[in-house]
């Protein structure tokens, strides 16, 4: 091969982007944040779930979903027969926006300079994993995930292609259920839920 011929840059690890991350300020979200909540899983994973950011819990554990939405998340990977190993986890948002309520921390919504500041992370881990088909768990992955055109909440459940060079689709956050009084309206988006991921399963190759 001559010096001249092109030659393309290997994609950073997963094991180098989460060091990496660990200094990252490219937002003011990490002057609360106790740390980075960088994405969890392995690199051969086939399908890849973005969630909103870190929660109390997660902020303190530095891993996602292990707070109260993961038991909903779990069930709801394991009725629509998904092995959590296939699945690489993460967040659009990788510091825990906060607020006081009383003496509890509780989650404040990343505003759009936040999701952009953010994005670069998840577009190198998308380039480590290269997965069949992304799922954006809530309203603001898809705000990551943008491209013209392109309306995920609006399409929920279809899986749609997007200029990231992968396909997805959007479908409730698990916590969604959480936040809901009703036991009918609970299981109602459950059930979403697990229709949309058994969905995004099929449409694996
Ligand atoms: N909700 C999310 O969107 N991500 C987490 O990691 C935890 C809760």
């Amino acid at each position: 091969m001559s010096d001249a011929s092109p030659r393309r840059a290997r994609p950073a690890t997963l094991g180098q982007l989460r060091k990496r991350a660990t200094h990252c300020t490219a937002c003011p979200l990490y002057a609360r944040a106790t740390q980075t909540v960088f994405g969890v899983g392995a690199a051969s994973a086939t399908l890849m779930l973005v969630g909103e950011q870190p929660g109390d819990r997660e902020d303190i554990e530095g891993r996602p979903f292990v707070g109260p939405a993961e038991t909903l998340l779990a069930r709801a990977l394991h009725d629509a027969g998904i092995e959590r190993q296939s699945c690489y986890i993460t967040n659009a948002v990788k510091h825990f926006k906060w607020g006081l309520l009383g003496k509890r921390r509780i989650h404040k919504t990343p505003a759009q300079r936040e999701i952009d500041a953010c994005r670069h992370w998840l577009l190198a881990e998308l380039e480590a994993v290269r997965p069949q088909v992304l799922v954006c768990l809530g309203a603001i992955a898809p705000k990551a995930v943008r491209g013209r055109g392109f309306r995920l909440m609006r399409q929920r459940g279809q899986v749609l292609d997007t200029e990231l060079g992968v396909r997805a689709l959007a479908t409730l956050h698990p916590s969604a259920g959480l936040r809901m009084i009703e036991p009918r309206q609970r299981t109602r988006a459950l059930a979403m839920l697990i229709a949309d991921l058994k969905r995004a399963r099929r449409r694996r190759r």
